[in-house]
């Protein structure tokens, strides 16, 4: 399947809205009303990840999101039982499996697929039961992504956070050696598998993503940290003075 123009969709991650809102245990910002912000401004699917320690996304951001989207929600989560059930409940347009440790900062590496097959089969029957499609999160390399269609997956989604670390350390060298097997990984699997859809993410800016949105045959990448980072910087100056304002309004 192509995209307009043959470019990657957008999948917007907005976790980090929540990190704000957590950080203080109040109610704003919201993430729903973040979604929301995003999907009118282009984004084509909303990604969130219920953590098992819940540092983000809660479950109430979940079940209010779904009857509010526009375009779709990729839930993205670790598999377990209690993270099954939440996703078979809410029954999302996707669920995105990804591995999951309690002291990482953020999802460190891919999920071993190949090593978990049976279980991960029977995760992916029970999410198309409730009409729910299935992506794995994996790192660039064709054992995973075969052992993700023989789960049953409709996606895979291919960590690009090797690659964005190497740009960050400006290592060309290791950069373009990522890049390359992430694109080598994306023909290969076009290749064998025409249905298959090939997307990409995690650690993705305006400085690293041009060359990963250019690799042909990526459906959709899905972006967070560096939106929300960008969307704080470029919305400061209005929300001062939106701030002057409320002090000068007269009650
Ligand atoms: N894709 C997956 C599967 C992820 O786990 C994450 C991070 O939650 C992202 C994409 C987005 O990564 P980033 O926030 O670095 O853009």
């Amino acid at each position: 399947m192509n995209t307009p123009a043959n470019r990657p969709l957008l999948g917007v991650n907005i976790d980090h809205v929540a990190t704000l809102r957590q950080a203080r245990g109040v109610d704003y910002p919201d993430p729903v009303e973040a979604a929301l912000i995003c999907e009118e401004a282009g984004a084509d699917g909303i990604t969130l990840h219920l953590r098992e320690d819940r540092r983000h996304i809660q479950d109430a951001d979940v079940y209010a999101m779904r009857p509010k989207l526009a375009t779709r929600m990729n839930l993205e989560l670790a598999a377990n039982e209690e993270m099954l059930n939440i996703a078979l409940d809410v029954a999302p347009a996707w669920v995105c499996f990804v591995p999951e440790k309690r002291e990482e900062l953020t999802t460190e590496g891919g999920l071993n697929v190949a090593d978990n097959l049976n279980y991960l089969t029977q995760c992916v029957v029970k999410l198309h039961d409730v009409g729910t499609k299935v992506s794995m999160f994996i790192d660039p390399n064709m054992k995973q992504v075969d052992a993700s269609v023989e789960c049953g997956a409709d996606a895979v989604e291919l960590h690009t956070g090797q690659y964005a670390e190497a740009f960050l350390d400006s290592d060309a060298e290791a950069a373009q050696t990522e890049l390359i097997r992430i694109k080598q990984t994306v023909e290969s699997a076009k290749q064998a598998y025409p249905d298959l859809l090939v997307n990409a993410g995690h650690g993705l800016t305006r400085d690293n993503v041009h060359d990963i949105a250019n690799i042909d045959g990526i459906y959709e990448l899905n972006i967070g940290h560096a939106i929300i980072a960008d969307s704080v910087v470029s919305g400061l100056a209005n929300a001062v003075k939106a701030m002057r304002q409320a002090m000068s309004t007269n009650k």
